[in-house]
């Protein structure tokens, strides 16, 4: 595939609050660079308390008097649909923008722009069918519940997605009628940032939809603490996931926390081999294995455990990281930082604890100012070997044996983390009794990650986290339940 460069010159790019471009008042901007070669790419505002403060206001300006709460579920509907044509028509510049500030493969990014328009379709089209139930109670009474948006919401979302996360996060509390405060990452936010104009395009009301970029100590602290939001979704490390909730606690409003995970796929001796290869691979390399969902353990029964590996081993060398352009299997990684990161991991390995068996390659034009790192394939790993617990965030795959079906649940359920689980057999009963006791949120059978799966509710349990997205339940999480008691005699 042939992909022209896009030839955009350093921009500068403010917050949108209410409706309005607003630099940050201590004038300070944070460089947002191209992981792919770590040119200069834009300027964002380095907003602060001063800047939230504003957003949040002008949030509930619009929450509470505003024409946002004015809208009828079905009008408000209309609009998140006419967003994700709108993100639809923009694809192309859109994806370009994501590429540039992730660093992912420009068909990743395609595909991700793709994702978030399908956001705003699917949460526009759910708009307006939340019902609430009657209940049946005492005789002379009518009971009924309804379901009413929080008032305001904050969104602090990770830089591994930025367009999809916007999307993920933002239409359903939009959807409920939520007024919304986004804080993207400050390593990549062109694409919420410019997605969020498309929404006052096409006429989403003047403080329905804030953001504030900065940094997150700065600017995503003091949107968590600041005692004008009424419930936050967070996406990103455990670390920050324990701030957040401890300023929610303090502020007495609930949040979702989405913390990542050491995804596994158990592979079982009776295996449709050729169909399980190409998904464990890809669900490691996808995004340079910076997903919260990477399938990042292969537990691989034993008996077969030799021939998986040799199979691996032959994908892992054909994989080459490159430049977003270029529009190989995998990009750079977001930051010097990142890098370093997942390179103290494999230094760390590949003694007889966790052998290194394969490594990708890099593109002649993977320049040392990009952050690229090689895929690597180790086999076997130690069950108590970082590379068995740690979420690495980078494309690292760790191989573990397992000798029958209760030794891969309790491999599978030994680490802090339960996100996304699947499990390859031919055995039906063995796939929905091996589901029902995996500790995770979502569990897939002979497929892994299903293509997005907007449509899904997706979410952990412990280490990553809690509350449900996607699917009809992020409308829940998003809203919350009034129970109205009539005595009409
Ligand atoms: P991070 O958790 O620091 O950043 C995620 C978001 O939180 C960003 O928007 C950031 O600005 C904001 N943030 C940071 N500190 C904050 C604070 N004190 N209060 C409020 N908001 C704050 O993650 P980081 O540093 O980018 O990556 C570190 C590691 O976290 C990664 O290597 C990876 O293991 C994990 N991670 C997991 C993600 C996931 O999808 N679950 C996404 C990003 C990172
Ligand atoms: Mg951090």
């Amino acid at each position: 595939m042939e992909i022209i460069m896009p030839n955009v010159a350093p921009f500068m790019k403010h917050c949108l609050i209410g409706g309005k471009e607003v630099a940050a008042e201590n004038g300070k901007m944070i460089a947002l660079t191209s992981p792919s070669n770590g040119e200069k790419i834009a300027d964002i505002a380095a907003g602060g308390a001063i800047e939230i403060d504003k957003a949040v206001l002008a949030a509930r300006a619009a929450f509470d008097s505003g024409d946002w709460s004015r809208l009828s579920a079905m009008e408000r509907g209309r609009l998140l649909h006419s967003l994700s044509v709108k993100i639809c028509d923009h694809a192309e510049e859109l994806a370009k923008l994501e590429a540039m500030d992730t660093g992912k493969p420009y068909s990743q990014a395609q595909a991700d722009v793709a994702a978030a328009a399908r956001y705003f379709e699917f949460y526009g089209a759910a708009a307006d069918k939340v019902h609430g139930e009657t209940i049946p109670f005492m005789n002379g009474f009518q009971v009924q519940t309804i379901r009413e948006p929080f008032g305001v919401t904050a969104h602090i979302i990770p830089w591994n997605y930025p367009a999809q996360m916007f999307g993920r996060s933002c239409a359903p509390a939009l959807a409920m009628g939520n007024a919304i405060v986004l804080k993207p990452a400050e390593e990549a936010c062109l694409t919420p940032l410019r997605i969020a104009d498309l929404a006052m395009e096409v006429g989403f009301p003047k403080g329905s939809v804030n953001v504030v970029t900065g940094l997150g100590e700065i600017a995503g602290a003091a949107l968590t603490t600041h005692p004008g939001v009424n419930f936050i979704s967070f996406t990103g490390s455990p670390e920050v996931g324990v701030a957040i909730q401890t300023a929610a606690a303090i502020n007495h409003v609930g949040c979702t926390l989405e913390l990542g995970g050491k995804s596994p796929q158990l592979v079982f001796e009776d295996a449709d081999l050729d169909a399980a290869i190409p998904v464990l691979l890809n669900a490691i390399v996808q995004n340079g294995g910076q997903t919260c969902s990477a399938g990042s353990r292969a537990l691989i029964q034993r008996n077969i455990f030799e021939e998986v590996v040799d199979q691996l081993k032959v994908g892992f060398e054909q994989l080459i990281a490159a430049p977003w352009s270029e529009d190989a299997h995998l990009g750079a990684l977001i930051s010097a930082q990142q890098k370093e990161r997942v390179e103290k991991f494999i230094a760390a390995a590949g003694d007889e604890s966790a052998p290194l068996i394969a490594r990708g390659k890099l593109s002649e034009n993977a320049v040392d100012t990009g952050h690229y790192v090689a895929p690597a394939l180790f086999a076997p790993v130690a069950e108590n070997h970082l590379l068995a617990k740690e979420e690495v965030f980078g494309p690292v795959l760790s191989c573990i044996p397992f000798e029958d079906e209760a030794d891969a649940v309790r491999i599978a359920n030994d680490t802090d983390y339960g996100l996304v689980a699947s499990v390859w057999s031919s055995d039906g009963g063995r796939q929905m009794r091996i589901a029902k006791i995996l500790r995770c949120g979502q569990v897939f059978l002979n497929v892994y990650g299903a293509g997005g799966g907007i449509e899904l509710p997706f979410g952990g349990v412990r280490k990553s986290g809690h509350g449900r997205e996607k699917g009809f339940a992020a409308l829940h999480e998003f809203s919350q339940l009034k129970t109205i008691v009539q005595n009409h005699g």
